[in-house]
């Protein structure tokens, strides 16, 4: 164990300054004349995105590209984010990476935000109870996190400079719940402070939320370090308490130094900034792991299995799937030669290979025809590449139409201005389903798009950005290997127009009114009864399940109380397979203005055919409690309560009450 205190007091002030910023683009600064070494940090967070410092021209490692959050955050799969967490905490180590920068988990507050993908849900429980497995894998193998973006970053379009002005209590519903349920339960090592203002401050700046909630209300103990260059002030962030500015800001250390000398910063916030930042240190050369290795076939097998447990069938009109493996099938799109994987930006991994869906399926023994349909970068078609589509169509049993949207719509540093895809995939759909009535559509995309021509396909699957191995899970998925489990982690509206935020999502220059509150996806669309194209919790599967027996423990309760809920759920198909089941807490009109339901518990149970489980649930204070923006402070209004059973968002199966007094 490092004298902390003792290594500070021996820390001249000029190199206390130093350290609060980084040494280049990923390293802290290292202070050799007392032994303090450097951390690593690298992006993903979907894979590692580590430079080669062996090459002159640092280019990336290749690594194993897994599934972006959109994707994995389908699965509602506790067990296998845990399970992804610690895949990734081993690769860091081999790769030598000490700090993960992520989960992201900010909110999904419109479709047409450009990282959408990298982020897990527009439900906050949902985001906070796959973050904190998510944090707890990768932290479990001696490798930080860095849970970001804190918070309130839900646009690209001027990310630097946007104001996110949000009401107290959507901050704390909505905003904020996420990171609340991660810090308490996973304390990951690091916290990564956004570009954005929140009500008017910059978040590395903002006093208020770092030091006054994250710290002193959640008890924070790790470090919070600033995203790259979003630290304006660098007097500013001590104060506030973030700790470390990346990436190297040697030029602003001597701010700090003025600032102390002149008494305008205390010595003591300095002092608290450096300690955390050593304690890090510490932390990264205690869990090296020297000589440690991944086997990188063995996690494409995974990143392969986690994306089949991810995917999610939104149609499946007369059972066209599963496929056989006998039929004579035509693969159409040029995303079924090169399936699109993963998002631009920060989160860009070099894959180490990629599994083609045509691939997969010709190694499965299959016989697929291939058309390209559309070019993959622009997305646009010509009449030859379209007869071409056509032709193949016509030529097969079946006809699996890979589409979605190119690489150039969605990316870190821009927003979508629409939620359309290209018009020729759209064209594609109409020709491909007149000249095969048995076709499926398979989607790669990182956020929700419309899709006026639902109604011709009898079957679509929601493949987003599944990693590398995508084109291995949705063959898995189409020939029945796998029975598609996947829900949705977000609503599918029918048109942009429909999104609670459409009307001021940009903002009015740098002010960004957060004017829809607490009403973000379904907690809208269900309170306004507005139609969705597919509800947030939706997905189908091969097998039907049923729910019965909602039992609680008790019909009245104290706010103190614990509420133990139980419910059958039972396989009444023939197929093997997964459900989630879903917990809404529904609160009858009360005082305060609620969302018709809430997301409060899930679990997924894997079921052979005619076997039933008990899925049992327990709701504390908090299932019940609203923000109370004049108390400032978590309230549980005293009432009758709903405890659905849901299918998705919209379709409640079972509902008993619980009154609270
Ligand atoms: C992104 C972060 C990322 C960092 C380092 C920033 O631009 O917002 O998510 O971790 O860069 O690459």
């Amino acid at each position: 164990m490092t004298d902390i205190k003792k290594l500070l007091s021996e820390l001249t002030l000029e190199e206390k300054a130093s350290l609060t910023s980084g040494e280049d683009f990923w390293f802290t600064k290292a202070v050799e004349r007392v032994g303090i070494g450097a951390v690593r940090t690298s992006d993903g967070p979907h894979g590692i995105r580590a430079d080669d410092y062996s090459r002159e021209d640092h280019a990336t490692m290749p690594a194993v590209c897994f599934p972006a959050a959109v994707t994995t955050a389908s699965s509602f799969d506790r067990e296998m984010l845990r399970e992804l967490g610690e895949e990734l905490g081993r690769e860091c180590q081999a790769y030598g990476v000490d700090v993960l920068l992520g989960p992201g988990i900010n909110i999904k507050r419109s479709p047409l935000c450009g990282r959408n993908f990298e982020y897990f849900s527009e439900d906050p429980y949902l985001a906070g109870q796959l973050g904190e497995q998510f944090v707890k894998g990768v932290q479990s193998q001696g490798v930080g996190t860095s849970l970001k973006h804190f918070f309130a970053n839900s646009q690209e379009t001027r990310r630097f400079t946007s104001s996110s002005d949000i009401d107290e209590r959507a901050i704390r519903e909505i905003y904020l719940a996420a990171f609340e349920n991660v810090v308490k339960k996973a304390q990951p090592w690091t916290v990564m402070a956004s570009y954005n203002k929140i009500n008017g401050t910059h978040s590395t700046a903002n006093r208020c939320y770092i030091d006054g909630v994250l710290r002193r209300e959640w008890g924070y103990e790790g470090l919070v370090v600033s995203d790259w260059g979003a630290t304006h002030d660098r007097v500013g962030a001590i104060e506030a308490g973030t700790d470390l500015t990346m990436p190297a800001e040697k030029h602003s250390d001597r701010w700090i130094v003025d600032a102390v000398r002149s008494g305008r910063l205390s010595e003591k916030a300095l002092d608290c900034c450096c300690e955390r930042i050593l304690r890090l240190v510490e932390k990264a050369e205690q869990n090296r792991r020297k000589g440690a290795v991944c086997d990188k076939e063995a996690a494409h097998r995974l990143a392969r299995k986690f994306a089949a447990n991810s995917l999610v069938l939104l149609k499946n009109d007369g059972g066209l799937l599963p496929l056989n493996k006998t039929d004579k099938v035509a693969f159409i799109g040029a995303f079924a030669e090169r399936p699109r994987l993963q998002g631009g930006g920060s989160s860009h991994i070099r894959e180490t290979e990629i599994t083609s869906a045509l691939e997969a399926a010709r190694d499965a023994g299959i016989s697929v025809v291939y058309a390209a349909g559309y070019d993959r970068e622009s997305g646009e078609t010509t009449d030859v590449l379209l007869n071409e589509a056509v032709e193949a169509a016509r030529s097969a049993e079946k006809a699996v139409l890979f589409i979605g949207l190119p690489d150039s719509y969605e990316s870190e540093g821009w927003d979508r201005r629409h939620m359309r895809l290209p018009e020729a995939h759209n064209r594609l759909v109409s020709a491909v389903c007149t000249a095969n009535p048995n076709t499926v559509v398979v989607l790669h995309n990182g956020s929700p798009v419309e899709m006026p021509w639902i109604d011709e396909p009898k079957a679509v699957l929601e493949a987003y950005l599944g990693g590398q191995a995508v084109g291995g899970a949705v063959v898995d998925i189409l020939f029945g290997d796998v029975n598609p489990s996947g829900r949705l982690a977000e609503s599918f509206p029918k048109r942009l127009e429909d999104n609670p935020s459409y009307l001021w999502y940009f903002g009015e220059g740098d002010r960004v009114s957060y004017n829809e509150s607490i009403f973000v996806g379904y907690r809208y669309y269900e309170t306004k009864k507005q139609d969705v194209l597919f509800p947030f919790g939706y997905g189908l599967s091969y097998t039907e399940f049923e729910c019965s027996n909602l039992k609680l423990d008790r019909s009245g309760m104290t706010e103190d109380d614990v509420l133990n809920v139980s419910v059958d759920v039972k396989n009444v198909g023939k197929t093997a397979g997964k459900e989630v089941v879903q917990l809404y807490v529904a609160p009858e009109k009360g005082i305060a203005i609620r969302p018709v339901r809430e997301l409060k518990e899930f679990a997924k149970v894997e079921l052979k055919p005619g076997e039933t489980e008990t899925v049992k649930f327990c709701l504390s204070r908090r299932a019940f409690a609203h923000w109370n923006a004049e108390s400032h402070d978590w309230e549980v209004e005293r009432g009758q309560y709903g405890i659905q059973i849901c299918k998705n968002a919209h379709e409640v199966v079972l509902e008993e009450k619980v009154r609270i007094f």
